[in-house]
Formats: structure tokens, sequence, C-alpha cells
């Protein structure tokens, strides 16, 4: 995410809608690498992309299978995502639907899931065990929950500069939500990954949550 912009404004649509209409692209026109590496091997069915953006991984998530709905505050980026989908993936573009809502105004979430993706839906920490609790809730029994974010290591090793930065998480800030005998935790790590920042490389870490619904 950009340093440049006023982060006090984040939880709004405004702030959504004018970042994503500055340039045709923001973010990578690839899947987000850790849903590549954990949703691969899943059987394909409902999915929920929520802060879906620009629509890369729930056109990934159709691609292989998937009935998506990506689901974003942002007019902009639902109308760039639905573009997107229907030039870039015609052929699975009536597996996907997309949906404007704000999940923190307690967007009804429309209904339970085999997979729940959230990657890099970060908000106030305040808000965050409401928000993530419901994600949870609308996974179906044997279904998954991915959570990937930006983990709070990325300030001491300065490659993050954040003036909010308790909207960094580790995984255990998820994982506490997860009752033990509701959920199978897979995966609850926080992997390195090397970035080209500018033509400088930089480490970043992520956090990853994998967790399974007990049926
Ligand atoms: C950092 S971007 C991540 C986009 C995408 N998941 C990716 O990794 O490329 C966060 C996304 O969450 C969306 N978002 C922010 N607050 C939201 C809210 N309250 N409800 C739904 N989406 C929200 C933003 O519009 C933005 O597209």
């Amino acid at each position: 995410m950009s340093q440049e912009h006023d982060i006090s404004r984040m939880w709004t649509q405004e702030f959504w809608d004018a970042r994503y209409a500055e340039s045709d692209a923001i973010w990578s026109r690839d899947p987000n690498p850790r849903l590549v590496e954990h949703a691969s091997d899943l059987s394909p069915g409902n999915a929920l992309d929520v802060g879906s953006g620009e629509g890369t991984d729930a056109i990934w998530l159709a691609s292989r299978g998937w009935t998506v709905t990506g689901l974003d505050l942002s007019q902009v980026a639902i109308d760039r995502a639905a573009a997107r989908a229907a030039t870039l993936a015609p052929d699975v573009s009536g597996r996907l639907t997309w949906l404007r809502a704000d999940l923190l105004a307690g967007a009804p979430l429309p209904a339970e899931f085999d997979l729940v993706s959230a990657q890099f839906m970060h908000v106030p920490r305040g808000l965050f065990d409401g928000l993530y609790a419901r994600l949870a809730a609308a996974v179906r029994p044997g279904g998954s929950l991915l959570v990937v974010g930006h983990h709070p290591d990325d300030l001491a090793s300065g490659a993050r500069h954040h003036d909010a930065p308790d909207i960094l998480f580790p995984p255990e800030q998820v994982t506490a939500l997860l009752g033990p005998r509701g959920w199978e935790v897979r995966v609850a790590d926080a992997p390195v990954r090397l970035i080209d920042r500018d033509g400088e490389p930089m480490t970043l870490r992520d956090t990853v949550v994998h967790a399974v619904r007990r049926a």
C-alpha cells in the first residue's frame, strides 16, 4: 500500500475509489502468491474473496473451477474487476459475481462458503475481531478460511512505515478467534517474501492463516 495516502480515511469508499481511479492498475496482475500456495490443492466450490480489489484473485479462483463472489467497498474496483473478467476470462465470467459492500458497516455476508479468502484486508484493531469473526462464520463446515496480511515485523525491519501500525497483524490475532473445537488450524505462519521495490530488493513478512472448519 502506498505511503503517500492519507490512511486516516482508509476506511471510506471515497478513499478507495480515489485510490483506484489514480491509475489503470494499482496491484499486480498476478494472483496473490499465498493464495496460489494455499488454495491450489483445495477442491473447488463456492468462494468469497473479501476486499477483492481489481479482481485478480477472484478471476484466478474462477479459472480453477470455483464459483466466486468478489466483494469490495470500492465501486471503481468492482467495475474494473468485472470489466477485466469479461475481457481476460470470458469463459469463466459466468462463475463470478461482483458485490460492492462495506464489511465494516455490517454488510451481511451473502451465504456460507467453501472458501473465504481475505488478502491484505487491514482494518483498525478495534474492528478486527468483529470483522474476522464474521468472515470465519461465513465458512461452511469442511470449508477453509484463508487470511493473508502484512505482519507487524515489517515495521521493525523498516520495510513498511505506517502511521496506523495497529492495522498490521500477526497470525495469532486471527487464530485467537478460532476455537480449537471448531477449527483445524493448518497454517499459522509468518513467512518472508522477497520483492523488488523500485529496483531495490526488500524482504516482507506475510501473516498467513489457513484454517478448516470442522464438519
Ligand atoms: C490492500 S487492498 C487488497 C486488494 C486485494 N485483496 C489484493 O490483495 O490485491 C484492500 C481492499 O479492501 C477493500 N476494502 C477496504 N475496506 C473495505 C470494507 N470496509 N469493506 C469491503 N472492502 C473493503 C479496498 O477497497 C481494497 O480493494
